[in-house]
């Protein structure tokens, strides 16, 4: 297969890029290498794909559509799985308007260009925040979601509406992967277990918000990796005949939302406590507030997931810790 990754610098892009890579696949990767974290982290996960001889490679904003254009329509890719973004809820509240050009921009011409080169399924990251203020647990994917609570989450939910429209108008077949937290290996330096795990063995006070009285449904990243997998050729239909419970999201277009979790609820007091042990230092918590535009819970349904692909993530969270500080040790030195 020819697959086009934007974010392939990116954890999950990389991630998922290395592993289409050993199976064979003609891996195009897409980032701009922007400075939002660790550039050097970027550069070496880009490091291990160079490496390969069945990957190459543009840097370039998907909200360029001359540079986008000009990857997509020379490498004429089979698939586009489509992860470059903004990510962060917290820097969305500084800096709104890099969400709107990267990930509403961006997503529109990434799925422009799909249409144009007729990919066969196009896949794009989405997320658990589009969920928002929902109380029902666990999130579905067919539950209404019309609460998002901060500007990374509109952004995401907007993409969920220009590409309904797209896969409508042309037919597009298109999933959205609606991502559950995702930790471990090569993972990102602005989410929680990266900022604790440092701060920890620095002996630095780790920053616990809402108290510690909140929730994730945490996902490891081989679980995401392996679902995105399957899910590439798994192509939404209009009219199949393959009834999945909640793929009732559109029946006009061969569309479809696909939440990517553990279906576990973590507490995040006990996720400290694990990375306490595995680390074997206590940390000093600054208990502090919720964060403006965060949410407090968030649990996935997993059952349209293990209805289209077979596969149920499984990595428990303490597996998953382990792993990741074994890897920070090592990346680091430390
Ligand atoms: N990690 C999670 O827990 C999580 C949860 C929900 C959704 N997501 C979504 O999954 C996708 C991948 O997330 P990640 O954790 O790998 O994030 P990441 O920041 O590590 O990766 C994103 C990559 O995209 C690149 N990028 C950013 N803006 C770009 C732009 N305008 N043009 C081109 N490249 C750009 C970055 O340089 C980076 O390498 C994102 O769309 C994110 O919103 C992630």
């Amino acid at each position: 297969m020819k697959i086009l990754i934007t974010g392939s610098s990116g954890f999950i892009g990389f991630s998922v890029a290395k592993k289409l890579l050993n199976q064979g696949h003609l891996v195009h990767g897409f980032d701009s290498m922007n400075n939002y974290y660790d550039v050097n982290l970027k550069k070496n996960r880009k490091k291990i794909l160079d490496k390969y001889k069945n990957f190459s490679f543009s840097k370039g904003k998907v909200e360029n559509n001359k540079s986008l254009s000009k990857s997509i329509l020379k490498f004429k890719p089979d698939f586009i799985i489509h992860l470059a973004a903004q990510a962060g809820v917290r820097y969305s509240i500084e800096k709104p308007r890099i969400y709107l050009h990267s990930n509403i921009i961006g997503t529109y011409n990434v799925i422009e260009l799909a249409k144009r080169v007729k990919v066969k399924h196009l896949l794009i990251a989405s997320s658990s925040s589009v969920y928002g203020a929902n109380k029902n647990l666990p999130f579905k994917e067919k539950d209404k979601t019309e609460t998002q609570l901060s500007i990374y989450a509109s952004t995401k939910k907007s993409t969920e509406s220009i590409a309904h429209s797209y896969s409508n108008i042309w037919k597009l077949p298109i999933t959205m992967l609606r991502f559950f937290t995702v930790y471990g290996p090569w993972g990102r330096p602005d989410m929680a277990l990266f900022k604790f795990t440092k701060a920890i063995l620095k002996n630095k006070k780790i920053d616990v918000f809402n108290k510690g009285k909140m929730y994730r449904d945490f996902t490891y990243i081989d679980d995401v990796v392996k679902s995105t997998e399957l899910l590439i050729n798994k192509i939404p239909k209009l009219n199949s005949k393959k009834k999945y419970k909640y793929d009732s999201i559109s029946k006009v277009a061969p569309f479809r939302i696909v939440n990517i979790g553990n279906q576990s609820k973590i507490y995040l007091i006990d996720f400290i406590k694990t990375l306490e042990k595995e680390l074997k230092i206590k940390p000093n918590k600054n208990l502090m507030p919720l964060q403006k535009g965060d949410v407090k819970l968030t649990l996935s349904s997993t059952n349209l997931l293990k209805q289209i692909t077979g596969y149920k993530p499984k990595i428990k969270y303490k597996v998953g810790i382990k792993r990741f500080v074994k890897w920070y040790r090592s990346y680091y030195n430390v």
